[in-house]
Formats: C-alpha cells, structure tokens, sequence
C-alpha cells in the first residue's frame, strides 16, 4: 500500500529531507517553529475529515461525479499535507505537545437542516473560505521562504491547494438554481462565522520589525527560513485573501457578506 500511495503521488522522497538542520537556528524559534509545523499538521488533518464528511454530502445529494470524485482526491491529498508537515516538525525536534479529539476533528452540523442544506454549508465553510483563504496565505509563505526543504514542501501544498477552494466555487454554479435568498443569506452568516474563527491568525499578531530583527530579537532571515511572512505581511496578505479570494467570489453568487463584517474582518486601511 506505501508504494502505491507514493506512486500516485510522487515526489516526496526526492525532497532535501536532509537540509534542515535546527543547530544553526535559535533553540527558541526552533521550538515555535516544531509548534507551528505540529499545528499545521493537525490543520491538514482537520481539513482531510471535513473533505470526507463533503464527500458523503455531496454523494447525498447527487452532485456532479467530477465534483464527488474530486473531493475524495482532495481528501488524499491533505493526507499527504499531513505527512510532509509532520516530517517537518519531527526534523525540528519531533511533534509538539498537542491534544486532539480524533472524533471532533470538524465542527458539528445542524441536524434539523436539510441534507442539502448541510452540503452547501460544508462547502462554503471547507473550500470557499477555508480552502480559498489559505491558497494565498501558503503562497505568501512560499513566497517568504528561503530553505530549500520549507520551499519544497510548500509548493507541493500550494500546487495541491489550488483546485480545493475551486471545487466550492464549482458546486456553488452547480446548485445555484436551487438556492433561494434566504439560503443564500445563511451562507453568507456561514462564511462570516467561518471567517471569524480565522482572524485570531491575523488580528492577535504584535510583532514588529527593526532593523532586521524582530520584536521578540528574531533575525529575520531566521524568521523567514522556517518558512512564515513578517506579521505585517500576514495581515496585508489576510486582509486581501478575504475581500479578494473569498468576499468578492461569493457575491458573484448572490452570497453577500456584509460590508460591516469585512471591514472589521479585512479593514481597508490595512492593505
Ligand atoms: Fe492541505
Ligand atoms: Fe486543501
């Protein structure tokens, strides 16, 4: 089964594995580096299961087979999103502590909605805001990054992730003729709500730069090896992913996220 597994995604194995070597790096920033590649990892998780919950909806309710097909695909690859982040954080030390309840790995659904209802609002929560918003915010990092090994790996995620979020834009043509303005209404409640529980990403980050340093005396050469942006790239890159890749493609469906919301989300001023 690994063989198979690799050979239907290839190319893992001739990563430089071997590059990364923590020694060179402040213990410190190593260890929040272990974090966030641990936390990545356990993100790539969550985002497996919610594709598998989407591809059940999506059977229920008749979708296109390319659209079905493709969601398991996208299950797949966030499996291998696990892995690559995973062997990230073993190099930096090994995994962090990190408590997980396997059997919550995605937010409940409402059980008085209808199945079809549950489906439009697992696709916009998983692939028009999720999957939408982190496409630009991996390529940032990409962007950002300057070891070999960080890069690999994080084109092969953006490479991957490009397809994800166009799935919920797809599904959203697909099922436009039977969705009425009340529903169109709740999914953009969904969205904001969704959005909400990612702007602590953007909205918490203090750290300034000086000099070449950081607030918290990082080098920012270090900084940007481990593979993140400076925060005030991270939130310019925030503030556009939400009103660019995410609020502006739902209004082309009638699904309209409140002008208040975005600019507490994404404020103007920022970008
Ligand atoms: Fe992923
Ligand atoms: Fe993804």
């Amino acid at each position: 089964m690994a063989h198979h597994y690799r050979r239907l995604r290839p190319g893992v194995e001739e990563m430089p594995w071997g590059s990364l070597d923590p020694a060179g790096l402040p213990p410190k920033l190593v260890e929040r580096a272990r974090l966030s590649w641990t936390e990545a990892a356990y993100n790539e998780y969550c985002t497996a299961a919610a594709f598998a919950e989407l591809m059940a909806l999506l059977l229920a309710v008749n979708a296109p087979i390319n659209l079905v097909a493709l969601c398991g695909d996208f299950m797949a690859d966030e499996m291998l999103h696990v892995e690559l982040t995973s062997r990230l954080a073993t190099l930096l030390g090994g995994g962090a502590t990190y408590r997980v309840d396997f059997e919550r790995l995605t937010p409940p659904s409402d059980p008085t909605l209808s199945t079809l209802a549950r489906c439009n609002e697992a696709v916009v929560r998983l692939c028009c805001v999720g999957e939408s918003f982190s496409l630009p915010m991996l390529a940032g990092c990409l962007r950002s990054s300057t070891h070999p090994l960080v890069q690999a790996v994080l084109s092969r995620i953006v490479k991957d992730e490009a397809l994800h979020g166009r799935l919920g834009f797809e599904y959203l043509e697909w099922v436009d003729p039977l969705l009425d303005d009340a529903e169109r209404d709740r999914l953009a409640g969904v969205a904001v709500d969704t959005l909400e529980t990612l702007a602590p990403l953007w909205q918490r980050l203090r750290s300034e730069v000086q000099d070449g340093f950081t607030s918290e005396g990082y080098a920012i050469a270090d900084v940007r090896r481990l593979g993140w942006m400076l925060s005030h790239e991270y939130r310019a890159a925030a503030h556009a992913a939400v009103r660019e890749d995410v609020v502006a493609p739902l209004a082309e469906f009638g699904i309209h996220i409140p002008d208040a919301a975005v600019e507490r989300l994404a404020p103007a001023a920022h970008r």
